[in-house]
């Protein structure tokens, strides 16, 4: 429509949009029989307002070719019957052709050359070519045009006079053309408001049978969306990852509100699906909002206005950011703009840098989310500062979460439900053996790991809060 309103639309263009205003009447029809949300019918009524298109498509029908050329300049568009002056001038243009052909087989017959045909160019129009062999066969009547390395190429008073029908008439039937095409096209203009409307109805129920078939295929639920700030989703599930692993997900439950479970700090090994619980339940309150339904058996979603995220380590080289930087950078953000009513996701922030500088940064942005605006933000932080857990018992709306794993000797076992309360470990040196990390490396950080703990460091810096002149001594090293 942009194109037909410009003016530099294609016949193919409007063989589109027909095939496009063909679409309408069964939808609309469809929509007329079962209608059971007020949208559907506020829909069909726009579609039904605008009846007056179908009279658009019809008039396409009738005039536009149904593979028209790309060009609107050189024929070849129109339909035959359509318009009685443009099917004068084809026949003229078309009896000449075949009077063309009879010219040919005539001077055949009077030189006697068999190879003597006549055709056409556009710089020298129509001509008769006679191979060098047959020169001295030439008829006496015949005016020279045009030379080539083995023929001549003639023409007689005759077939000049023809040409100019014939070329005339192309050219009037051509601009006949044009000049149709374009009054078709004015036509289609002064409905483009109609159209473009009808286009973003198509559209709202091209998004709602979507997420209809979506919602349909993979067993959502309906949502409820609350004026309160609680997030309550039951065996909730990741709408990407469960298609990944069919049967496979272990759905979750998601309990937020603004009182005790304002603040989850989700702990649990690497691998165990801390990044996945935290993603799920962002976008099933965002899908709930969007208006689709959602991968859980119930939820009831606290209206949220902004979805905040931190989430894995990237670099911005080019624009001279840093890893670390980049995270800092969104942290900013986030704490600059999440308001009570926000959801805050952060995964694992304060990694990129030294130990004591990342965990001091997680910490003092809990406390700082915790208490912002003296109502707090609902957030769900994920964290390997395993000390942050301590912050359960002096910040009152947060609260511990963990993804529970079980050992079975050598081995660990992922079970992917989350549970109340803390874990403190990561697990990690499981996980680099589990992606190929050389033995070797495997065990000697095994080694370090134990006289680490042994020394006893950061494990403590919650307790010694108080006692903290004591303990700096020992807190050298680093978090598990
Ligand atoms: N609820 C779940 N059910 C089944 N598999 C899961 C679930 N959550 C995560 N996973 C699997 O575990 C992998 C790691 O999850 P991820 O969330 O990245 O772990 P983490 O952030 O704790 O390191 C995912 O890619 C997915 O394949
Ligand atoms: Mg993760």
């Amino acid at each position: 429509m942009g194109r037909v309103v410009y003016g530099n639309s294609s016949a193919r263009d409007l063989i589109a949009l027909k095939r496009s205003l063909d679409a309408l009447p069964p939808v609309r029809d469809s929509l007329m029989e079962k209608i059971g949300s007020g949208l559907l019918k506020e829909i069909a009524e726009r579609l039904a307002a605008f009846s007056e298109l179908e009279n658009l498509a019809e008039m396409i029908e009738k005039a536009i070719v149904d593979e028209p050329p790309v060009s609107v300049r050189e024929g070849g568009m129109i339909k035959p019957g359509y318009n009685a002056e443009l099917d004068e001038l084809r026949d003229i243009a078309s009896n000449s052709k075949r009077w063309i052909a009879t010219f040919q087989q005539k001077e055949k017959e009077k030189s006697g050359i068999k190879s003597l045909k006549v055709g056409y160019n556009k710089v020298f129009g129509y001509y008769i070519e006679i191979t060098n062999a047959n020169s001295n066969q030439v008829p006496e009547d015949y005016i020279r045009k045009q030379t080539l390395a083995n023929a001549e190429r003639f023409f007689t008073p005759e077939l000049k006079e023809k040409e100019s029908l014939i070329l005339t008439a192309n050219d009037k039937s051509k601009a006949l053309e044009y000049e149709i095409f374009m009054k078709i096209t004015q036509t289609l203009s002064t409905h483009s408001r109609e159209l473009q409307e009808t286009a973003e109805w198509i559209g709202v129920l091209d998004v709602l049978t979507d997420l209809a078939e979506v919602a349909e295929n993979n067993n959502y639920i309906r949502p409820q969306l609350t004026d309160d700030c609680k997030i309550l989703i039951r065996d909730g599930r990741h709408p990407v990852v469960e298609n990944t692993l069919p049967g496979g997900f272990v759905p979750n439950d998601t309990e937020m509100d603004c009182k005790e479970n304002q603040f989850l700090l989700v702990t649990g090994p690497n691998m165990a699906g801390k990044s996945t619980y935290m993603r799920q339940t962002a976008l099933i309150a965002i899908m709930a909002q969007a208006g689709s339904f959602v991968p859980a058996s119930h939820a009831s979603i606290g209206i949220i206005d902004q979805v905040f995220t931190r989430i894995g380590a990237f670099d911005d080289l080019a624009s001279g950011q840093s890893t670390f930087m980049v995270e800092m950078v969104e942290l900013a953000n986030i704490l600059n703009n999440a308001t009570p009513r926000s959801l805050v996701l952060l995964d694992e922030i304060g990694r990129g840098t030294s130990t004591y500088d990342g965990y001091s940064i997680a910490k003092s942005v809990v406390e700082f989310l915790h208490n912002r605006g003296k109502v707090g933000v609902r957030a769900l932080f994920a964290t390997h500062y395993h000390q942050l857990t301590a912050l359960e018992e002096k910040l009152k709306r947060v609260k511990n979460y963990h993804i529970a794993v079980k050992e079975e000797g050598h081995e660990l076992v992922f079970l992917r439900k989350i549970v109340p309360g803390a874990t403190d470990r990561s697990y990690g040196i499981h996980v680099a053996r589990l992606a190929g990390v050389p033995e070797k490396v495997i065990d000697r950080a095994n080694e370090i790991l134990k006289e680490l703990e042994k020394e006893n460091m950061l494990e403590d810096a919650e307790d010694s809060e108080n006692g903290k002149k004591e303990k700096a001594k020992q807190q050298h090293a680093i978090h598990r």
